[in-house]
């Protein structure tokens, strides 16, 4: 099993697509405290989850970040950090190369600084924390690619770009979905969906995520592909466990008391009904089947 834990939903940007921005999400302002963080690690561990993404908000603003990687090493999680490389100075990367992180995603939107900064902002910032990162020993980096309609026409471009140098890119289609109403979103992203699928410089993972995307965006229905709330789990700011971040309404609090028994019976009972049709019909993809490596988990 997996987990997203959000250690804080501050940020230092206000991306215009971003859930939080356009109030899918409430930041909630809390910051997940240490002690908070190792207990919560501690039960990961002990009901068998083995990897954990750690999220935001921004989490390098969080002054225990490596703290909680350190935890996740200790406890033998595989760690990977979720960040829009702001902050990543090169004492930084040091200290999480040491702490001993196993992997990073680092958001960008395109290489043009005018075209990331219309949406995202600080790209100068951002480029010189993925520089800063390049030259650390932590060699599991992933760009994450959101399409919105200022970039849409560099997808292709940008995507062989990086996997030509033997970079990892992860692509994401904030609000692309019948259900938004963001001007960011793209007006129908099904003909660049079905034109990546028959390009060549896609993954595995590409092609079962944009496939995936293609029938919620055709049917408003995930079709069972989405792991949120069977094997994959988001914890919010306040501790709280919940099946996915928009099911705010399902969420646990004293799961920590539960053995993997009971922690089992809790979710098979609890969340088994959104297992196979997402009802929020918020999350535009980040959890269809992408982000985190089955293999890990
Ligand atoms: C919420 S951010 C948190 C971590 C960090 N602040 C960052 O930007 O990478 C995690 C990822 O979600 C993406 N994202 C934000 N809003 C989104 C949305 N509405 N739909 C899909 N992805 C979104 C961001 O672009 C980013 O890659
Ligand atoms: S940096 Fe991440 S959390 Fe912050 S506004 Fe942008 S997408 Fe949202």
């Amino acid at each position: 099993m997996y987990a997203f834990i959000c250690i804080s939903d501050q940020c230092n940007l206000a991306c215009k697509y971003c859930f939080y921005e356009i109030g899918h999400l409430k930041r909630k302002n809390d910051i997940l405290s240490i002690n908070n963080f190792l207990k919560i690690a501690c039960w990961l561990a002990r009901v068998g989850f083995t990897g954990v993404s750690i999220t935001g908000g921004e989490p390098t603003l969080v002054p225990h970040l490596i703290d909680c990687i350190k935890v996740l090493k200790n406890l033998g999680i595989y760690s990977n950090l979720v960040s829009n490389g702001t902050q990543l100075t090169l004492p930084l990367c040091k200290e999480l190369e040491e702490a001993g992180l196993d992997s990073i995603s680092i958001s960008l939107d395109s290489l043009d600084a005018g075209t990331h900064n219309s949406c995202r902002g600080l790209f100068a910032e951002t480029k010189e924390g993925y520089n800063n990162i390049m030259l650390s020993k932590i060699k599991d980096i992933e760009i994450s690619l959101s399409v919105h309609r200022n970039n849409v026409q560099d997808t292709a471009n940008f995507v062989s770009y990086f996997r030509n140098k033997g970079q990892k890119v992860c692509i994401n289609f904030p609000y692309a979905s019948p259900y938004s109403e963001s001007t960011w979103s793209l007006e129908n992203p099904l003909p660049l969906i079905i034109k990546m699928l028959r390009e060549n410089n896609l993954d595995e993972r590409d092609k079962i995520f944009l496939s995936s995307y293609k029938r919620f965006y055709e049917t408003g229905y995930l079709d069972g592909k989405c792991k949120m709330g069977r094997s994959v789990f988001f914890i919010d700011s306040k501790g709280s466990l919940l099946p996915c971040p928009f099911r705010d309404d399902l969420k646990l609090n004293n799961y920590i008391n539960l053995n993997r028994s009971d922690f089992l019976d809790t979710i098979d009972t609890q969340y088994t009904h959104i297992s196979n049709r997402c009802l929020s019909r918020k999350c535009v993809n980040l959890f269809i089947s992408k982000k985190y490596d089955d293999s890990k988990t």
